[in-house]
């Protein structure tokens, strides 16, 4: 029989990223939103769970929940237990409540989180999460309890941006020393913002540093190790191999499946249907997926980084 989560791309869905909430507490100078639009309401406990387990029947992994900020939803800690067990489930989150309540989302089944912070300098922190709520020394807080809860491997994800890309080997430095992934992320100016850092630049010379080279099944992205660090990087942006190995589905924060991240006129309200209407809506949803960087955008022109590097 076909698999019915293969795409006309023959692209496999394994992943499903829920977004439970457009709120957030930071106020981040490039944030997407999870390319959502002025969403009005909020997925329920119920819908959240329900999507989660059609989509485990239709052999979905691993389940990511983002917001927004999705510590922020009081009843973040029931959802994920009622989540099926079968699936690996973390969290992406910015870290500044992580600190009370890394303890009780560990016991309620999340696997993992990843930790959305572009500075280790308190000023450039700030300034880059949009005011004084960007407090570093609570996600420093935040990162050490979720490790002392066991919710590794811990990523860290960071935004190169032109405030931060001098960091660059610092972070390198922090994550090793902590067992941290670092997770260096390609900024989607879709505002025309102007804000990116030279990622190209630093991809360059981590291909020249690395003592091996990785690429992962997802997006095809790669993962550099250097002397014990692990650098992954992500970088979606004209990549036609990064939408040729995509394996996402994503539902927003208002119940909406989105085949994808930059587009937002093929979304599928979930609306109130049952376990068994979702899975047909996840399969509908899988139809519409198609590469967003494909034929049409096709790939620009760059130096393969890794090429050099592979010892
Ligand atoms: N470009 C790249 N990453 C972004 N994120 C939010 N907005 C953008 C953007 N415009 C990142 C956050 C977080 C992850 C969930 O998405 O920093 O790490
Ligand atoms: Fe956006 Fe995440 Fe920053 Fe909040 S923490 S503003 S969701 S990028």
């Amino acid at each position: 029989m076909p698999d019915v989560m293969v795409d006309s791309f023959g692209r496999k869905v394994t992943g499903l990223r829920i977004a439970l909430t457009p709120r957030c507490n930071l106020r981040c100078i490039y944030c997407h939103h999870e390319g959502e639009v002025k969403p009005v309401r909020e997925i329920s406990l119920e819908m959240a769970a329900s999507v989660a387990h059609a989509a485990a029947d239709l052999g979905v992994r691993s389940l990511k929940i983002t917001g927004g900020e999705p510590l922020l939803r009081m009843d973040l800690a029931d959802l994920i237990s009622q989540m099926p067990r079968n699936l690996d489930i973390s969290l992406t989150t910015n870290g500044i409540l992580l600190a009370e309540q890394a303890g009780s989302l560990a016991k309620a089944g999340l696997d993992r989180v990843n930790v959305s912070l572009d500075s280790l300098r308190p000023k450039i922190y700030r300034a880059i999460t949009g005011g004084k709520a960007g407090d570093l020394e609570r996600v420093l807080a935040g990162i050490d309890a979720a490790s002392i809860a066991g919710l590794g491997p811990i990523k860290l994800n960071v935004v190169v941006l032109k405030e931060n890309e001098a960091e660059i080997p610092h972070m390198i430095e922090f994550c090793r020393e902590r067992g941290l992934i670092l997770q260096l992320i390609e900024l989607l100016d879709l505002q025309g913002l102007g804000l990116s850092g030279n990622i190209e630049e630093i991809e360059r010379r981590l291909a020249a540093r690395a003592d091996s080279v990785r690429i992962r099944e997802m997006h095809r992205r790669k993962k550099y190790f250097l002397d014990g660090a692990e650098v992954e990087v992500v970088r979606p942006m004209d990549n036609t191999e990064f939408c040729a190995n995509c394996t996402r589905l994503r539902v927003t924060s208002d119940g909406k499946i989105k085949p994808c991240l930059l587009r937002s006129d093929n979304l599928i309200d979930i609306g109130t249907c049952d376990r068994g209407g979702i899975r047909e809506l996840l399969i509908e949803a899988n139809q519409r997926r198609e590469p967003f960087f494909g034929k049409d955008r096709p790939k620009r022109e760059r130096a393969d980084a890794a090429g050099s590097a592979a010892k």
